[in-house]
This record gives C-alpha cells, structure tokens and sequence, in this order.
C-alpha cells in the first residue's frame, strides 16, 4: 500500500520504517494535513496522521478524491476525524487504542508529584545556589482524595498507581468498570467528585457533548486550592475560565499536557521565535502550573506499539455509532 504519513518526526520515521520493514511504500511528509496540504495525498491509498492533523469534512473530500480509502491514526483520541465525513467517502478510520496507557497514566503521576514538591522550581533554585525551601511546601499525596474523570484504559492505571499512594479515589464514568478498577474506587456524581476531591484528573476522550466541561461552574463546584490534571485533550477546559481560577487561588496547581489551541504551538521547537498566542503566554507566567508539550504517550513501549503489528486488531472507528 503507498502510504502518506503526515505530520512526520524523525521518532516517527524510525518506528514506523522498523515495523514496517518495507511492507508498505511509505512516504514521510513533516506539514499537518490541512486544507493546504491535503492535496500532498494524491496518489497514495492511505494516509496515517496524528492528534492534530485536521480530518476535517473539507479535507476529507479532497482526500476521497485523490484516492485515499484509509486513515490510520498514530493515536487513540480520534476528536480530530469527522468520522460522519469518512463514512460518507467510504474511507476506513483505523486508530491505535490502549498502545500504552502506562505512558500516559505515569505522565500524569509524574505531574501531580512534581506539582505538590514543586519540582519544577527547586530543580532551577538549586542549579542557581538557592537552597531555601521558602514555597516549596507540598502535602502527603497518601491520604487525600482524587477525582478521576474517565475510568477506561488510562484512567484506570492511574487509579492503580494513586491507589499505591494510598489515595481515596472517586470517580465519574457513564460506563463504570469497578472490575478493573482498583479497590479504593468509588464511582459518584459528578457534584460530589466536584466537591470532594483534593485532585482532579481529567481521562476521557473530547466529544462534542463534553467540550469545556471543565468551566467555570464546575471550578466554581470544587475545593479551593484543588489541584488539577488534564493529559486528555485541551478543549476539554475552558482555558480562560481556568486562568481566572488559577488567579483567585481556586485552583491550586495545574498541570496539562494537553491545550486546545496546541496545533499552533506543540511539537515544534520555537525557542526562539515569539508566542502569539496570549492566553498560552499568560498560563506559562503562574509559578503552580507545568505544562508539557503533548509528551505523555511519548515512551518507546508506546512508539513500538503505536507502529507496530498491533495495526491490524485497530478498531474500524467507522463501525461504531459515537462521535467524538
Ligand atoms: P478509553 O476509551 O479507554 O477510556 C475513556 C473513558 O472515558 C471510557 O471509560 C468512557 O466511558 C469515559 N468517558 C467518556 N465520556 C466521559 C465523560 N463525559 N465523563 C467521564 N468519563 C467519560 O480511552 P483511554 O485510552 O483511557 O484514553 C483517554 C483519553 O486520553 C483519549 O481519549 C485521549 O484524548 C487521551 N490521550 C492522551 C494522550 C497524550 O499523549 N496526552 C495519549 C493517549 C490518549
């Protein structure tokens, strides 16, 4: 099959070419497939993409028409893919659920740890000869409550791990798997996780009914000082509402791995080149809050299973009835 790979990284290339092993005519293109660039696809059957590359209903029409028949995605979330757009075409919407939901539920711990002892400030204070702990105090992470919303692959080994910290755990999820959930899980009421927890971590995919469900009368529903967690995807806080939150200390810490205007921004080196986007400008200037780049399925485990042969038992997103 003659394959275009958008959105390609060298990490992409090397896994891919490796699971690959010529199998498949493979051709690396490094632009996110847009409207510009859908028409780089002419000429291929499959095109593969990632998190924001635009599969749009424009943009899938002009894939059809250059002869694609398959989308494969190089990740789980699927927001991106207007999969009503693709049934219309006949394309095929293969994507890679559960490649490693170790990767991303330890990304979210190392958030929360790093959060509470302030990592990220003592690792810069001690390299400047600044040994004072003046506003590094954390709390015991044993003992506190946890909100988790989204219990499916990842959610799940996130419960397990904060269960090893000793956390209480409740969680909110319209299909509970108490089974797989470790023993401190107790599924309640949105309010009541709202209102009880002393972290909130956020695992379910972004669908059109739960954009922004973090807002601000849910932030208004939590503890104050609460610390919050998202390495879901970004739309599903309202980032002003949190800014606002993050500034009347309701919201004690943030950590994000994810943002909702990240297309513009993430897994580019912009070092040096100027931000324009203010309210991600305004989020980097508060002491409690660590954002990291869209890295949290970023493990080798994860990139050898998002290329390799776990590619053929991919869901057919086309044979489901949810959008998202
Ligand atoms: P999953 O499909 O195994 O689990 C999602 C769970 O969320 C399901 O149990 C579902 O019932 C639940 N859910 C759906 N809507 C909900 C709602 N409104 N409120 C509460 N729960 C709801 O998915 P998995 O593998 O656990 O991934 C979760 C999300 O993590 C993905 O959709 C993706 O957006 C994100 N992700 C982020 C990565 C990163 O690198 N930052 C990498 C991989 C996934």
């Amino acid at each position: 099959m003659r394959v275009a790979a958008f959105s390609a990284k060298a990490y992409d290339r090397e896994f891919l070419d490796r699971a690959n092993a010529g199998r498949h005519e493979m051709r690396f293109l490094e632009p996110r497939l847009s409207a510009e660039t859908a028409l780089l696809a002419a000429g291929f059957e499959a095109v593969c993409g990632f998190v924001n590359d635009q599969f749009e209903a424009g943009v899938i029409e002009t894939l059809a028409k250059s002869g694609i028949r398959l989308i494969t995605l190089r990740c789980a979330g699927y927001n991106n893919v207007d999969i009503d757009a693709a049934n219309r075409h006949g394309i095929t919407v293969l994507r890679v659920p559960g490649y490693s939901p170790y990767a991303v539920a330890e990304h979210t711990a190392g958030l929360m740890l790093a959060l509470n002892r302030k990592l990220h400030r003592a690792y810069n204070r001690v390299r400047d000869g600044n040994f004072a702990l003046e506003g590094l105090l954390g709390f015991d992470i044993n003992g506190k409550t946890v909100g988790a919303i989204g219990t499916g692959r990842i959610g799940t080994v996130v419960c397990k791990i904060l269960t090893g910290f000793g956390c209480k755990i409740l969680a909110v999820d319209p299909f509970p798997n108490e089974a797989r959930c470790s023993l401190n899980v107790r599924y309640v009421k949105p309010d009541e996780l709202l209102a009880q927890s002393d972290m909130i971590t956020l695992h379910c995919p972004l669908t059109r009914e739960n954009k922004h469900m973090i807002d601000s009368a849910t932030l208004r529903k939590m503890r104050d000082g609460v610390m919050l967690i998202n390495t879901s995807r970004g739309a599903l806080i309202d980032t002003l509402a949190i800014i606002e939150a993050l500034k009347s200390g309701k919201i004690g810490a943030l950590g994000l791995d994810v943002y909702e205007e990240e297309e513009q921004i993430f897994f580019e080196d912009r070092s040096g080149l100027i931000i324009s986007d203010d309210v991600f400008s305004q989020l980097l200037t508060f002491p409690n809050v660590i954002i990291t780049g869209h890295q949290a399925f970023f493990t080798r485990e994860a990139l050898e299973n998002i290329c390799g042969n776990n590619y053929r038992e991919h869901l057919k997103i086309r044979e489901w009835s949810c959008s998202g």
